[in-house]
């Protein structure tokens, strides 16, 4: 908020994703329901865009979502207490099959994350992908108030967007996050379209990813396919005339978290999870919390559960793993298979080790609000985050920010871009399941001083590397592409 107000004066903000912060349901008895959805980007720029008071351009998916914007298709949100704009685009059918659930589902989500599933490309869901990107620029011209807005472009649903604005309002700041991994060069390198995506992705002033290394493969894909001038030492590339900044923003959360607000303490929130879930007071509660999503690494964290029955069987019946997954992308095959899987492997170890009044595996596939994932995370013993890849992860963070009581563990894949920060985790390979057993086995015996003095050095880094600063030093640089920019045109 300092920075907007002092770095750049007057400036708007624009977000643009596609998923919505708000979605309203139509329900069965037709009262209209509000749901938050499960999702990383929006509980990250949720906070920032209620304090730039900025405006937020999504795809309306809800199937009340027209029923509660304006003419204009707008609304103020959030509803309860108003502060910023939401501006929802609406998607036919086909454009949704062909850009959300095909180019950027089917084809650039596996492209990106190392999950070995194989990544789809139709020329059909491209030229979906590309119309799309188009009507979002269309609604950004529409909505900047002047020809200089900031706008802060959202994950690989719009890597042609920043060029579309780019060549529609010169002078606005467009900053790019791309909020999964980037392949190295030799993967990039297999989509049939990555000149232009690499070419869109270059209308931006700042692309940024959580780490150095996806930078780094990003300038290698540049530098490969593209006619351009790397400067590396500045982490800039020079290419059509224009000069785009690559950096590391590690994405984080709000602190303290709202969600925390109206939540009793642990010890009641403890007791309601072990009461909703029938666990005694012994059993050891290992949570996973994520969307249903082939790169969570669910199937493996039930394999560690298996080898540590195997080779402790006294932990059988002291043990339990709480699964939420919150349904995504359902109507794609590798969704459905990977849901037959895990209820599949669930009823699997629940009949192996499973007995009268104890079931080891608890799979949840129902979405949660945001209030009751916290009160998840403040019950558990453990919080499992084994993601195959990840480009940060935030269930990490907020299980960290959930326990200001400074108890429980979490088991994190070295994968996950979270895990170059939160070093007092236990970080795990989640393909190697003896590792994972292991790993599993020291959280559930840690001591409570040992849990207290690796949990109070991983809130101290959540606390300090909170989102605000995560979007303060991208506006940062903004602020200061802006003022070279006049710099280089007063003297021109
Ligand atoms: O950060 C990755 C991401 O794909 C976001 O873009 C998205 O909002 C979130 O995960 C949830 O996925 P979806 O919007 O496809 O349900």
């Amino acid at each position: 908020r300092k920075i907007l107000a002092s770095e750049l004066p007057g400036a708007q903000v624009i977000v643009v994703s596609n998923r919505e912060p708000y979605i309203h349901n139509l329900k069965d008895d037709g009262d209209v329901e509000l749901v938050v959805p499960a999702s990383g980007l929006v509980s990250a720029l949720e906070p920032i865009t209620r304090a730039c008071a900025g405006t937020w351009i999504a795809y309306g998916g809800g199937s009340a979502d027209r029923q509660t914007v304006d003419q204009n298709d707008r609304m103020e949100v959030p509803p309860d207490r108003p502060s910023y704009t939401l501006r929802r685009v609406w998607l036919s059918e086909e454009e949704q099959q062909g850009y959300y659930l095909g180019f950027a589902n089917e084809g650039l989500w596996p492209l990106c994350h190392i999950a070995f599933t194989r990544p789809i490309f139709r020329a059909s869901d491209w030229k979906a992908y590309e119309a799309v990107n188009r009507k979002f620029a269309d609604t950004v011209v529409a909505e900047a108030r002047n020809e200089r807005p900031i706008v802060l472009v959202q994950d690989y649903h719009f890597a042609l967007l920043p060029r579309m604005i780019r060549e529609r309002l010169p002078e606005a700041i467009v900053i790019t996050f791309w909020h999964i991994p980037w392949p190295n060069s030799e993967v990039f390198s297999i989509c049939p379209w990555r000149e232009q995506i690499l070419d869109g992705l270059l209308g931006s002033s700042i692309i940024g990813f959580h780490t150095q290394f996806h930078c780094n493969n990003f300038t290698e894909s540049v530098d490969r396919f593209l006619e351009s001038r790397i400067e590396r030492e500045d982490a800039a590339i020079s290419y059509g005339g224009q000069t785009s900044l690559v950096h590391a923003y590690p994405i984080s959360i709000e602190w303290p978290p709202t969600q925390l607000e109206n939540l009793p303490s642990v010890v009641e929130c403890r007791d309601h999870i072990r009461a909703r879930f029938g666990l005694d007071e012994d059993v050891k509660l290992c949570v996973g919390v994520e969307r249903l999503d082939y790169t969570k690494g669910i199937l493996d964290r039930f394999e560690a559960l298996e080898e540590l029955f195997t080779h402790h069987p006294e932990w059988i019946g002291r043990v339990v793993v709480l699964q939420i997954a919150a349904p995504s992308r359902g109507t794609l095959p590798a969704y459905q298979q990977l849901y037959e899987d895990c209820l599949q492997r669930a009823e699997d170890l629940n009949q192996r080790f499973g007995s009268e009044g104890y079931k080891p595996v608890l799979m949840v596939a129902e979405h949660h609000t945001q209030e009751q994932v916290y009160e998840i995370y403040r019950a558990a013993d453990v919080c499992l985050v084994t993601s195959l890849h990840d480009g940060m992860n935030l269930v990490a963070k907020e299980f960290v920010a959930a326990r200001d009581d400074e108890q429980g563990v979490l088991l994190l894949s070295t994968f996950a871009g979270a895990a170059r920060e939160l070093l007092e985790a236990l970080i795990v390979n989640p393909y190697d399941a003896t590792m994972m057993s292991d790993m599993l086995l020291q959280a559930i015996t840690m001591s409570p001083d040992e849990q207290r003095r690796r949990m109070a050095s991983l809130r101290d880094i959540v606390r300090d590397n909170n989102v605000y600063r995560w979007a303060g030093s991208m506006l940062l640089d903004a602020a200061r592409l802006r003022k070279r920019g006049a710099i280089d045109r007063a003297t021109a």
